[in-house]
């Protein structure tokens, strides 16, 4: 059993993990951080793996204790930029994961927008992102990094992106690409929270093994795909 420290366990996101690692039989829940569960409760002993999914404010004292007691630390929290500076400290001394969306569809759309780069350079793109009203960030991490990725090889500059607040939507992201003859949309929607926390949970056992670093999901699904 891999023993988990949980940021933001009474977050919409802590709930779905704390279902699945009560569920799991890989993984048991060893100490729960909140506003009125103090991190100076968690025991170093008692845990492996540090995951959080919180709000800036708490990750950075996550990160503070993962440098204290040498814990590797999986991170979903988004809108961090503000704090980059003390994930990257903790990254120096402990393998950290942070991805803004831990779901292998996204990811595996991100990987194949480059097979559209020679199209793109004469298309228009506009990125749609939607999520509950709720959510504090905006446009979201998935939306600026699939923009990002776009940046990185298209000659089309700007690229909007409009966002939608609403509901319980648990995201929803449309590339558009189109030019005067043709219009591609790729569209990847979230049918459940379960599928982050899912995602999430899968780099556990990987992250236990590796040195000091700053990973990101990509880094496990390709040393997955090597792997095989
Ligand atoms: N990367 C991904 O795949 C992915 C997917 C979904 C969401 N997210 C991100 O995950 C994060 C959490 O999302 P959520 O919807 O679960 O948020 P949420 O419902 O607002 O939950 C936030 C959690 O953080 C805790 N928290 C906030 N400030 C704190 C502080 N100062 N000290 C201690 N604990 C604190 C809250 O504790 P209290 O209940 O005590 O306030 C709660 O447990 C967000 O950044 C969201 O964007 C990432």
């Amino acid at each position: 059993m891999i023993k988990v420290g949980l940021s933001g366990s009474t977050g919409r996101m802590g709930q779905v993990f704390e279902k699945l690692i009560l569920e799991s039989e890989k993984f048991s829940l060893s100490n729960v951080y909140n506003k009125n569960s103090p991190l100076e409760s968690w025991v170093p002993k008692d845990i492996d793996v540090v995951i959080d999914f919180s709000l800036p404010e708490a990750l950075k004292e996550v990160c503070k204790w993962c440098n204290m007691h040498n814990k590797p630390l999986i991170t979903g929290t988004t809108g961090f930029e503000d704090i980059k500076d003390v994930v990257d400290v903790t990254s120096l001394k402990m393998a950290v994961v942070h991805s803004g969306n831990y779901s292998l569809g996204i990811a595996s759309l991100i990987q194949s927008l480059k097979s559209y780069k020679v199209f793109s350079h004469e298309a228009r793109i506009w990125i749609e992102d939607y999520h509950h009203q709720n959510k504090k960030d905006s446009p979201s991490g998935t939306a600026i990094k699939i923009s990002e990725a776009l940046k990185s090889f298209t000659a089309t500059k700007p690229i909007k992106i409009n966002d939608v607040r609403a509901g319980s939507i648990f995201g929803i992201h449309k590339v558009h690409m189109a030019t005067n003859e043709e219009w591609v949309t790729l569209t990847h929607r979230a049918l459940s929270r379960e599928v982050f926390a899912k995602g999430a949970l899968e780099l556990v056992s990987w992250i236990k093994g590796k040195t000091a670093g700053l990973y990101t999901l990509e880094d496990f699904l390709n040393h997955e795909v090597n792997k095989n």
